[in-house]
């Protein structure tokens, strides 16, 4: 079936696939970091964990699946009373521990009714920092109940040694009510016409838009995670040339942004077709960089960036510079990169 021309949604054909495939990895016996390192391991996290190596984790993202029913293509998720899901993470995640280095960050992600037995599984094994909660948009309406829009993450470290960088995570705000001292803005800048703040970044995320079916990183996937979403865990949370694991890797979201960020990755995901997609995003990578809302290292506020672009000098949009190799307009680039 043909898609729809503005349909970005990522597309395998059968000889991708078959190509694909063989780089996938399936381990038999323990494996060194070098064997791993980049990799996509197509098995069960519950199979591969005790085969991977010590210590060689700097940063730790895991999506599992929520405590509700799901299907990840021919897998299913069931939901669970709170024990036990208590019980389900505590099985893998314990096991988790030792591939950690002493100074690794570690982020959960969870919807709010699975939330609590995220926290209290982190208190067992880590210290637990912060929770962030962002803001999807994406949520079916109810006439029984309040709209579901968020999720949470999160953050934890293994020991008080740990990388955090907030001055790579700030977020561009636009200023409402400038305000001056002595004639001079306070703690804002005007450009090219607007005023605009840098500010630190917070534990609630309201600039995060859920991948759909025009923006070019959408895959089948019911559950992936924003890139935006993951640049900002991976620069706040490590450093180039570190390791990013994710037990539960669905279309690679992490290592996708990890090797678009410099560093390395190892990912896990049971579910053969989603680790193909992982693949052919990996490869889309070589060549393309761009994190959708994220430019010239700072973070933008959901819907902003095209407008700011638009507003900067002509000079800056020179003719060559209006169109990308694959023929889209820059200005048409942007948009789907402000999302
Ligand atoms: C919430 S999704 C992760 C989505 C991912 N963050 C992304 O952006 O694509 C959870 C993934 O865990 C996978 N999964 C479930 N059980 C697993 C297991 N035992 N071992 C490995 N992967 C598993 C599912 O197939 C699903 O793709």
């Amino acid at each position: 079936m043909r898609k729809a021309s503005a349909n970005r949604t990522i597309v395998l054909s059968d000889e991708e696939k078959k190509g694909f495939r063989t780089l996938l990895l399936k381990l038999q016996k323990s494996a060194s970091t070098e064997e791993v390192l980049g990799k996509i391991i197509n098995q069960d996290i519950f199979e591969v964990v005790s085969l991977l190596p010590s210590e060689f984790v700097d940063l730790l993202f895991i999506d599992p699946p929520y405590n509700l029913d799901k299907k990840f293509n021919n897998h299913s998720f069931k939901r669970m009373a709170t024990d036990e899901y208590v019980k389900w993470l505590d099985s893998w995640l314990s096991k988790t521990i030792r591939l950690l280095k002493p100074t690794a960050s570690i982020y959960i992600c969870s919807d709010w009714f699975s939330s609590s037995a995220v926290h209290l599984v982190c208190e067992k094994y880590f210290k637990v920092r912060n929770r962030i909660t962002f803001e999807r948009e994406k949520g079916r309406g109810s006439s029984k109940n309040w709209k579901n829009n968020s999720e949470d993450i999160w953050f934890c470290t293994m020991s008080d040694k740990y990388t955090f960088n907030p001055d790579a995570v700030k977020l561009k705000k636009k200023v409402i009510a400038p305000y001056r001292e002595g004639g001079k803005p306070k703690d804002w800048v005007e450009e090219n016409g607007e005023k605009f703040r840098l500010t630190y970044s917070s534990n609630v995320w309201t600039d995060i838009t859920i991948p759909f079916w025009s923006m070019p990183e959408n895959t089948p996937h019911p559950t992936q995670k924003p890139e935006k979403l993951l640049a900002k865990i991976i620069l706040a949370s490590s450093n180039e040339g570190d390791v990013v694991f994710d037990p539960f890797a669905g279309v690679g979201t992490s290592g996708v942004v990890a090797k678009k960020l410099g560093r390395n990755f190892v990912m896990v995901e049971i579910e053969e077709e989603y680790c193909l997609y992982a693949l052919k995003r990996l490869q889309m990578a070589e060549t393309d960089k761009t994190i959708q809302g994220y430019y010239d290292g700072v973070f933008y506020e959901r819907n902003t960036l095209i407008e700011r672009l638009a507003r900067r000098p002509p000079k800056r949009h020179s003719k060559t510079a209006l169109f990308t190799k694959n023929g889209d307009t820059k200005i048409e680039k942007l948009a789907l990169l402000q999302q």
